[in-house]
């Protein structure tokens, strides 16, 4: 049965350079470049671009940082102030660039959604089999370099 399961994921996958070749650059989003972000935010999980997210959701998620997603990712202040000016300067309000601006056509004025994942454009592009998220390697929709090998340099398409 899992090998099945891998078989699939994997063609579907292998199928994602083909579609893309001749629009690369426009699926690239800003990967993460400072080095304490990454380290910080990038220990539980791949530290997500911030382009995904307008300024406003990293705001409320600097500021909720002991309840995140039920873990405490509390910081000393001022590693946080850091790094909610990297992620606030960098959000997909600010910086407008790649495949991540069309996330932002579907973020409501005063919304600050705390998850990418819950984004229409992400849950469209997403509508896998049930059986792909129940793969041991996949576990949770936010694993991304689980199905995008280059998901941490911000390559979502030519995997
Ligand atoms: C102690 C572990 C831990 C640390 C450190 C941590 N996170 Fe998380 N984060 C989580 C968990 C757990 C989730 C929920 C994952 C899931 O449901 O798949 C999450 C989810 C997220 C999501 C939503 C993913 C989605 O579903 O779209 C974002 C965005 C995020 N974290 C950003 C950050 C940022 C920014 C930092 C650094 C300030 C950080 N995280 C540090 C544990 C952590
Ligand atoms: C279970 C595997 C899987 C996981 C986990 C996953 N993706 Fe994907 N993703 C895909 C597949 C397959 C496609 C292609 C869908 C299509 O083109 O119709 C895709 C497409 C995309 C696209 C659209 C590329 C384009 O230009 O059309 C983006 C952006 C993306 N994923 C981002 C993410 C992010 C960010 C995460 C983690 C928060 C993530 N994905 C997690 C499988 C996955």
């Amino acid at each position: 049965m899992t090998m099945i399961l891998r078989t699939l994921l994997l063609a579907t996958l292998l199928a994602l350079p083909f579609a893309s070749a001749a629009r690369a650059g426009d699926d690239w989003v800003p990967p993460v470049t400072d080095p304490l972000v990454k380290k910080e935010c990038g220990t539980c999980h791949m530290a997500f671009q911030p382009a995904f997210l307008p300024a406003r959701s990293w705001n409320k998620m600097m500021d909720t940082l002991a309840d995140h997603f039920g873990e405490d990712a509390s910081l000393p202040a001022d590693k946080a102030a850091a790094i909610r000016a990297y992620l606030t300067q960098n959000a997909g309000d600010v910086v407008g660039q790649g495949r991540a601006r069309k996330y932002m056509r579907h973020v409501a004025g005063g919304d600050a959604p705390q998850r990418i994942t819950e984004n229409p454009d992400f849950i469209r592009k997403h509508q896998l089999p049930e059986r792909v998220w129940k793969d041991p390697k996949v576990v949770t929709k936010s694993n991304c370099p689980a199905c995008h090998v280059g998901a941490d340099r911000g390559f979502y398409e030519d995997d």
